[in-house]
């Protein structure tokens, strides 16, 4: 851990490796008769926003810790705050009934305990499989579907299980169907075996390795990337910038990338836009009534992780060009600091044009490129993958991008069987239809905290003297006044949009300057609202909620999902109803896709994107980048006839 930066320079800078190591001890000095005491979450308490932005630098920086603890003896969660300068336990309560995150070393815990229970094995024999080390056995947790003759009290999660004829294999191409093991992971015991029909393995390999694959092209010529001065972009620590951005960049266990302090410099001024950005919680459920498949759903968010689970990123792979990478340290199941190497990869891209005209009367042309910034990191949850990529543009817009690439759930099906709920994608399996639903927590301060948020269609204007011609339609603005009101839902059809205005701060024209949350054609939850996936998910009923700025209101599911039953979250915080007119408000955008897999998304899927974008409005008094430069050396018109 020598090679890790460790001073801290801002408030919201993570936890160093140091400050792990000393959280941990504090913890464990402080509770003596917990001797089998667990880590799932510890990680910086972030300040409140108020210290953040009196800081100035050089100031002392007070430093917290916040951890969430499972003590394996008896199951019981808890919470706690430490003060690193105090050296001391600020505050520790029991979490009744809350069951945290899903730990890495209970991934393993279950490999082996499955593979050594007779009942599976029996299972798998049936089968005609009688090397256990072949088969790979993923994790699933249980969310609130009762178990018979299981207390829902214990901590637990299923497990699947998929043949590799080789180590390397794609498991997904050989479901073992119809085998569910049932695993108590504090006892460390498998509770049950569901062993229901047998259905052969499908018979094809899902392999998509380049040895696998047979001949690959030859005809792609290189494309080199080349920024012989090094990028446009600077970093200090986790303060990151470029062209007139700022930000800070960070990795939570949980939501995974978090950008802090996201402002743009015009003239003289440091213009705040979004205090923090990052994923609060997602689910993926499955569109399966089957005894096998109905349970499954994920919250990759607050049931497994969304940061503990980001992938080391490679030169040339996943980023291309002139790359910087962030690191991340990350707490350890037991507590101790983890180095997570290259977990961000920061770069820029050539975009296409940044805005063109072509004057007709003196046939000359004004154009410039645009160069984006690239903020992205790469997570892998079982089966899946997830990119998330923010966007920065020379206009001062932001997009947002989650791509979703990886392997689909599958199924085995009976030889020649058929499948209403997914799609055959190779010889008797199915691939399965689910959804993968985001939500998205954007803490908005755009010049300042007091913002409200209003909801702008377009519409026709109504016939009449303002109408002679009935061609008219204009923005139709809506204040959202409180909580229950401002449960909304995207109208594509209205190009509906959401603007975050700062009332107190006019533009030259004496409107509020404001920034827009575009969002995308996306659906909702499709499983029925009384389903008890959708009861755990209520952010998912709506595209856009907002809530006044509540520092412990931080995943729209609540903290601590995993075995939830779903009263925690959005909803319950919601349910107060406060104003959020002219205050610090924070929207939660929910998004997602709906996937009826191709056979195309088989053996592994193309990446599929789905987001939204941030754009002022009004927010600046005209083009913000008519000072970039044209692009050098100067274009020519024309070109090379064609040869
Ligand atoms: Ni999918």
């Amino acid at each position: 851990m020598a090679e890790l930066a460790e001073a801290v320079t801002h408030p919201l800078d993570p936890l160093t490796a140091s400050e792990i190591e000393r959280a941990a001890a504090i913890i464990r000095r402080q509770r003596p008769g917990m001797d089998r005491l667990r880590f799932p979450l510890l990680m910086l308490a972030e300040p409140a926003k108020q210290e953040v932005y009196a800081f100035r630098a050089g100031d002392p920086i007070p430093r917290r810790a916040r951890a969430t603890l499972l003590d394996r003896a008896d199951g019981a969660a808890y919470e706690a705050v430490v003060s690193l300068e105090e050296d001391r336990l600020e505050s520790w309560r029991a979490l009744p009934g809350a069951q945290p995150p899903i730990l890495m070393e209970e991934f393993a815990a279950v490999d082996a305990l499955v593979k050594s229970d007779e009942r599976w094995l029996a299972a798998l024999a049936r089968r005609g499989i009688t090397d256990a080390d072949l088969v790979q056995v993923d994790l699933w947790s249980v969310g609130d579907y009762p178990i018979q003759g299981v207390d829902s009290a214990r901590r637990l999660v299923r497990a699947a299980s998929y043949l590799r004829n080789r180590p390397s294999d794609n498991g997904y191409a050989k479901p073992i169907e119809n085998v569910v093991a049932i695993v108590d992971l504090n006892e460390n015991r498998v509770l049950q075996i569901l062993d229901g029909d047998v259905v052969p393995l499908p018979p094809e390999s899902g392999n998509y390795d380049a040895a696998s694959v047979g001949e690959l092209r030859t005809d792609l010529m290189p494309l080199d990337i080349l920024q012989p001065e090094g990028p446009s972009f600077s970093i200090e620590g986790c303060l990151l910038s470029w062209q007139r951005w700022s930000m800070r960049v960070t990795m939570h266990p949980t939501d995974g990338l978090v950008l802090h302090q996201v402002a743009y410099d015009d003239g003289e001024r440091r213009r705040p836009i979004l205090y923090r950005a990052a994923l609060s919680e997602m689910v993926v459920p499955y569109g399966d009534g089957t005894d096998a498949f109905h349970w499954r759903n994920a919250f990759d968010a607050g049931e497994y992780g969304m940061g503990r689970n980001m992938g080391s990123l490679s030169l040339g792979c996943d980023c291309l060009g002139e790359v910087r990478y962030l690191d991340a340290v990350v707490a350890g199941d037991d507590g101790e600091p983890m180095l997570c190497p290259n977990v961000v990869c920061i770069h820029e891209e050539d975009y296409s044009i940044l805005w063109k005209h072509y004057d007709l009367s003196t046939g000359s042309s004004e154009v410039r490129r645009s160069r984006r910034l690239v903020v992205s990191s790469i997570a892998t949850l079982g089966n899946y993958e997830y990119g998330f990529y923010w966007y920065f543009y020379q206009d001062g817009h932001i997009e947002f991008e989650i791509k979703l690439t990886g392997v689909v759930q599958t199924r085995a099906l009976p030889p020649g069987g058929s499948d209403d709920y997914g799609t055959i994608v190779s010889t008797d399996l199915s691939a399965v239809n689910h959804q993968h639903i985001f939500n998205m927590r954007l803490d908005f301060d755009v010049d300042g905290t007091g913002n409200s948020v209003v909801e702008v269609d377009t519409v026709p204007l109504p016939p009449g003297e303002a109408n002679p011609h009935r061609n008219a339609f204009a923005a139709q603005e809506t204040l959202l006044e409180t909580e229950q009101q401002a449960q909304r839902i995207i109208d594509p059809l209205k190009s509906r949009c959401w603007k975050i205005v700062n009332p107190t701060k006019l533009n030259r024209f004496g409107e509020p300057v404001a920034f827009k949350l575009l969002p995308e054609a996306s659906s909702l939850m499709l499983a029925a609202a009384d389903s008890r996936v959708a009861a755990r998910a209520r952010f998912a009923q709506n595209h856009l909620w907002v809530t006044p700025y509540d520092p412990n209101e931080m995943h729209a599911a609540g903290d601590y999902p995993n075995q939830s039953t779903g009263e925690d979250g959005l909803p319950r915080w919601t349910a107060q109803d406060r104003g959020i007119s002219d205050t610090d408000v924070v929207l939660w955008h929910t998004f997602g896709v709906s996937h009826i897999p191709r056979p195309e998304d088989w053996p592994i899927m193309p990446v599929e994107r789905i987001g939204f974008q941030l754009l002022p409005v009004g927010f600046f008094d005209r083009n913000p980048s008519l000072d970039v430069a044209p692009p050098q050396p100067a274009c020519h018109p024309g070109g090379e006839p064609n040869e």
